[in-house]
């Protein structure tokens, strides 16, 4: 628990001294999840992976990218930061089910839908929640939910939406903001 608390708070002093998209994972300034020399997972992953947290649908934890997102984001076996619990969430660590989705192949991970499927978590992504597409702030969500549930949303999300942080051939630097959405805090 102290662990914990001190691990948040070491994470929120570095906040003001940079801003990319403006998202709380600027915050972690990359070395929050890569350590350098101090790697604890793949991806030399600066958290333990969470072994703990049963996810419902394999009845086994988590593996992969999702395990290392939970070493933060869970209360079983992670340090409990705006914890998501499988349990109460939508399905990941699936190999999606072509009648219920069609996730694009890019965004699966060894086959299956991760959570990296629904979020790129690198600073860089300006999208409400790290979401793989913009969906003006949360407001027009459908957009999102559009990219793999395409015959419920009665419309098609173009993969060429998708926000990927992957391929360093493909970056542009992202052109000035336009006309600023008002945030509430
Ligand atoms: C919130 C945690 C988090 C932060 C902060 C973060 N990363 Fe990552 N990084 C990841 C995850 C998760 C992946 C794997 C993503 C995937 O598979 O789509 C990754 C992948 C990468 C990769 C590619 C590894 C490979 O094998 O292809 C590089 C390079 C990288 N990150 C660099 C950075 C840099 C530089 C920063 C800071 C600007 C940063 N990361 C910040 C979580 C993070
Ligand atoms: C080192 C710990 C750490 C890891 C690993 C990590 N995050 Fe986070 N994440 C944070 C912190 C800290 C916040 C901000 C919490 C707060 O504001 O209370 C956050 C916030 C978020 C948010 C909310 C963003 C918003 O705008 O409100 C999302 C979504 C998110 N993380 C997804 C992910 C995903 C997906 C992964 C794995 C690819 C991941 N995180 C890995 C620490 C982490
Ligand atoms: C099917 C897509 C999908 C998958 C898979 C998914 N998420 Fe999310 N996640 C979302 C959406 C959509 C939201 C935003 C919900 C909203 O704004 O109402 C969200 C929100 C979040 C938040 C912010 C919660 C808050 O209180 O604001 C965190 C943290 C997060 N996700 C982490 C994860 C982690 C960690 C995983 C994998 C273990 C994951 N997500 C898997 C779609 C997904
Ligand atoms: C990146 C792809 C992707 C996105 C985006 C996505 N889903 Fe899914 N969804 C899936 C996959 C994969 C499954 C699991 C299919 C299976 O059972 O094999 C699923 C399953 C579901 C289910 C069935 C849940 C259950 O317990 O069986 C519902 C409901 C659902 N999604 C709603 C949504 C909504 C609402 C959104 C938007 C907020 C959304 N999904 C966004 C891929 C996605």
């Amino acid at each position: 628990m102290i662990k914990r608390i001190l691990l948040i708070m070491a994470l929120m002093l570095v906040v003001p001294a940079i801003t990319w998209a403006a998202g709380p994972h600027d915050s972690l300034s990359c070395t929050g999840c890569h350590g350098i020399h101090t790697a604890k997972g793949d991806i030399i992953f600066a958290v333990e992976p969470n072994t703990k947290a049963i996810n419902p649908r394999t009845k086994k934890p988590d593996s992969g990218v999702s395990a290392l997102c939970l070493g933060c984001h869970e209360n079983e076996g992670g340090m409990g930061i705006m914890p998501v619990s499988a349990k109460h969430s939508h399905p990941w660590g699936v190999k999606p089910n072509p009648k219920v989705a069609s996730v694009p192949n890019e965004i699966l991970r060894d086959g299956k839908l991760e959570c990296v499927g629904c979020h790129d978590p690198h600073p860089s992504n300006p999208n409400h929640k790290y979401l793989r597409v913009d969906t003006k702030g949360g407001a027009n969500m459908v957009n999102f939910c559009a990219l793999c549930h395409s015959s419920k949303a009665g419309k098609r999300t173009s993969t060429s939406a998708i926000f990927s942080s992957m391929d360093e051939t493909a970056f542009k630097p992202a052109p000035a903001p336009a006309k600023k959405p008002t945030t509430k805090k």
